[in-house]
């Protein structure tokens, strides 16, 4: 019987539309973790700065403006709700308005720098931790428990997202989401601070022709080997004997 450890950070990154998001909500759930989605962060920063009038490109500016409302996850909810300040900006964080400026918005450095220190401080106060993002692995927890890096096709991630979208009852436009997500993958892995990167000793998961169940099935069993190995030598340090990438 595996044992479930004090703190166990997951960590899972990827390009946009690779399924991080359900894939983390739901394995986080069948660990009993909480799940980090630290691209709502830089949505909601978006959010915040169209509706203050703070100019998209002010990274001063806006991450004042983060700190000034409070970005707080309401963990009682699932998947857990996104204020900033009083306002919850969990639906406005996916409008297109917002999708369309985030990236080159969570290029800014200053922008960057006060969430990474909100999400280490997150898995401070929530030592079992889940988390997904683009930079999660490599800058923010670089000594995670394990680190997991999603990919899939651009055509079905665009494919994935318009489908997501329409359940959610919204419109979507497959073509209009295919260029979104390749202008952002581009200027997300190739942006100076904390460019997209498979992380140093992240296991990399190709989930084109998987199932969702087969992608959280999958990173379940991992994380489960993952606490017996810590369960076993005490050690939650990162092994390299998961490493498959260097
Ligand atoms: O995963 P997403 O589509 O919600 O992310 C929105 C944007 O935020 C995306 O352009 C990449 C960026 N992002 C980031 O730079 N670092 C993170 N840890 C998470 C997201």
């Amino acid at each position: 019987m595996t044992g479930r450890p004090a703190s166990l950070i997951i960590t899972i990154d990827g390009p946009a539309g690779a399924g991080k998001s359900a894939v983390a909500r739901l394995v986080a759930k069948r660990l009993g973790f909480h799940f980090l989605d630290t691209g709502a962060m830089y949505r909601a920063a978006v959010a915040v700065a169209i509706a203050e009038g703070i100019p998209l490109t002010h990274g001063k500016a806006i991450a004042d403006a983060v700190q000034r409302v409070t970005l707080r996850f309401d963990w009682d909810t699932d998947p857990p709700k996104l204020y900033a300040g009083d306002v919850d900006v969990s639906q406005r964080v996916r409008d297109a308005d917002v999708s369309c400026h985030v990236s080159p918005v969570s290029a800014l450095p200053e922008l960057r720098r006060v969430l990474v220190t909100q999400q280490r401080a997150i898995a401070r106060e929530h030592g079992r931790l889940v988390t997904e993002g683009r930079d999660q692995g490599s800058i923010v927890f670089p000594d995670a428990g394990l680190k997991v890096y999603l990919d899939a096709s651009p055509h079905i991630r665009a494919a994935r997202r318009a489908q997501q979208l329409r359940d959610a009852g919204r419109e979507a436009d497959e073509q209009q989401i295919l260029a979104g997500i390749m202008r952002r993958d581009q200027g997300d892995s190739t942006r100076a601070d904390s460019p997209l990167v498979q992380p140093r000793g992240a296991i990399i998961l190709d989930t084109t022709s998987l199932s969702l169940d087969e992608v959280v099935d999958h990173l379940e069993a991992l994380a489960l080997q993952r606490m017996a190995e810590i369960d076993c030598d005490g050690n939650e340090g990162f092994s390299d004997a998961h490493t498959t990438t260097e």
